[in-house]
């Protein structure tokens, strides 16, 4: 997808429990582990019963101590109490609570620290030969990052990043508006105090068959990230890139670009994209009266039916594509109904 590894840690550099590779593409910054010992339990244990998934979700803070006090106040489980660690580049400070299934959130004090990651880190320089000739992703911050839960779990889910994390409710939809003939879902998209942070909690509602949502929560055994949406200024260029170096997309059917051609000319609402470039390159659009946004997903990140990823591009419109559900679900069931889950 056009990230490039920045920093590692493992043997090599000391650290006997784990290697984390650290890849980065502008502001997104993913971390991949995997355990060495047979004796390592936190890691292996949510492998074996996960898969490959998201296990931390980190926020970078500026005050950890009253952040993790007012969490604890309210009853937030600690995973780890704050620690600092320090190289030659300065320290950070950490903590980690728990959040939805074997989530967590670790908040990162890293004020001051000019080290490319974190301490213990060595910085990796080599340049992968053959990403350095393709285009570049493009792709800029992570927009929002979903998480699904059983069903009758989004409501306490929500309330919690309230109680814990003085969240706001951002936007929500229930499955009134969002459902097709099989398949319906709730959703609470939650904040922080000043927006940068977007995490829609999502639960299954009933269908005539299995929701999208409750097969996620089936094969990752519980609750748990579903998704992770990243922000490009260019979708088009991006998603032509992102093809070009391999990267697979779900597709929607024509009728999806038939349908919105017919929605767009009686609303008269004008898209500066040419239509005939999003259709080919099976890129959805949602509208209201102030903007539109751009958006597309990914094929699952791994064998099991549960993580993958958005690519979002927004014009003047918060909103999350409520007005593609449908369509999206659409898509997803077709592809479900081969996997012979629906
Ligand atoms: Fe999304």
């Amino acid at each position: 997808m056009g990230f490039e590894e920045i920093a590692y840690k493992g043997l090599e550099t000391g650290f006997r429990t784990y290697a984390a590779h650290v890849v980065q593409q502008n502001k997104i910054r993913f971390v991949f582990a995997s355990p060495y010992e047979p004796s390592e339990k936190e890691m292996s244990s949510h492998i074996a019963t996960h898969g490959d998934g998201v296990k931390d979700v980190a926020f970078a803070v500026e005050d950890i101590e009253s952040i993790l006090q007012k969490a604890k106040e309210r009853g937030a489980v600690v995973m780890k109490e704050i620690w600092e660690e320090s190289d030659e580049h300065g320290k950070v400070r950490m903590a980690t609570i728990k959040t939805f299934g074997d989530t967590v959130h670790t908040f990162v004090e890293r004020s001051g620290y000019k080290g490319v990651f974190l301490p213990g880190y060595r910085s990796v320089t080599t340049m992968d030969v053959l990403s350095s000739k393709l285009p570049p992703g493009m792709l800029d911050f992570i927009d929002h990052i979903v998480g699904n839960q059983p069903d009758l779990c989004m409501e306490s889910v929500a309330e919690w990043y309230e109680k814990m994390l003085q969240f706001h409710r951002f936007w929500s939809v229930d499955d009134k508006q969002l459902h097709t003939e099989y398949s319906a879902l709730r959703s609470i998209v939650m904040t922080n105090w000043d927006e940068t942070v977007k995490i829609p909690i999502n639960e299954p509602a009933p269908g005539k068959k299995k929701s999208q949502i409750a097969e996620y929560v089936d094969y990752y055994g519980g609750s748990g990230v579903q998704h992770i949406a990243l922000n490009t200024k260019d979708i088009i260029n991006s998603i032509e890139n992102l093809k070009s170096r391999g990267m697979e997309f779900m597709t929607v059917p024509d009728s999806y670009y038939d349908m919105l051609r017919e929605r767009l000319a009686a609303d008269n609402f004008h898209i500066e994209e040419d239509l005939d470039i999003l259709q080919k390159l099976k890129i959805l659009i949602d509208y209201d009266e102030n903007g539109y946004l751009l958006q597309i997903f990914t094929k699952n990140m791994q064998n099991r039916p549960t993580l993958f990823l958005e690519v979002i591009q927004r014009h003047n419109h918060s909103g999350f594509g409520a007005g593609n559900f449908k369509a999206l679900f659409q898509a997803i069931e077709l592809e479900q109904m081969e996997r012979g889950n629906l």
